[in-house]
């Protein structure tokens, strides 16, 4: 989990957070539509990812990393993980990951059956969540056409269709 193997401490850890504390410009990462994320943060449970070794003037590590789950329904059945964005300094360093496995054990612990994400049809992201388990169970085509003013790119090709993972927990 550290991002500094000669440390023996690790450099960052994930804790819970209050959902009004997550910060805007790593939810904005994730999903550029303020619009929706103002929708489901209220009410979503979150946790956070800080740098043990920076602390805040609150005594708090600098937050680096962010993810936001919601129930579906009743949450008995099924929860959806929104929102999910490290720090462009800070990514590639296995924050991500714990912080996805932070939430898969965190909805599995409550007996919930399914975690299901949405996300583009091709590119590093739809890798990261395969890589832990997620298998598509649905499309919903022109989904970013649709739902966002800003068209979305990534390395030349813009997103469409969102593909709807699920991991059966
Ligand atoms: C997706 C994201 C949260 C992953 O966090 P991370 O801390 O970089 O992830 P990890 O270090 O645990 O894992 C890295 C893996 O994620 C994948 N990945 C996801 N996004 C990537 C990106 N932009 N560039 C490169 N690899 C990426 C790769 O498969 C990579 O594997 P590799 O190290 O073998 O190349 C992070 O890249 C991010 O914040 N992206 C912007 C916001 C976003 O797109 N969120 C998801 C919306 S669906």
């Amino acid at each position: 989990m550290s991002s500094a193997p000669a440390s023996a401490s690790p450099a960052w850890h994930v804790t819970s957070m209050n959902p009004a504390e997550a910060p805007w410009p790593l939810l904005l990462l994730a999903d550029p539509s303020r619009e929706k994320v103002r929708r489901y943060l209220p009410g979503s449970t979150c946790f956070a990812a800080r740098l043990t070794q920076q602390l805040t003037p609150s005594g708090v590590g600098t937050l680096v990393g962010v993810c936001v789950l919601v129930p579906l329904g009743d949450g008995q059945q099924a929860w959806e993980l929104m929102n999910i964005a490290v720090a462009p300094a800070w990514q590639q360093h296995g924050i991500g990951s714990a912080l996805l496995q932070r939430a898969i054990t965190w909805t599995r612990e409550r007996g919930v059956r399914q975690l299901e994400v949405g996300t583009g049809s091709f590119g590093d992201q739809l890798l990261f969540y395969q890589r832990a388990g997620f298998r598509v169970t649905d499309i919903e085509r022109d989904f970013f056409l649709l739902n966002y003013t800003t068209p979305l790119w990534e390395r030349g090709v813009q997103h469409k269709d969102m593909l709807r993972l699920t991991l059966e927990l």
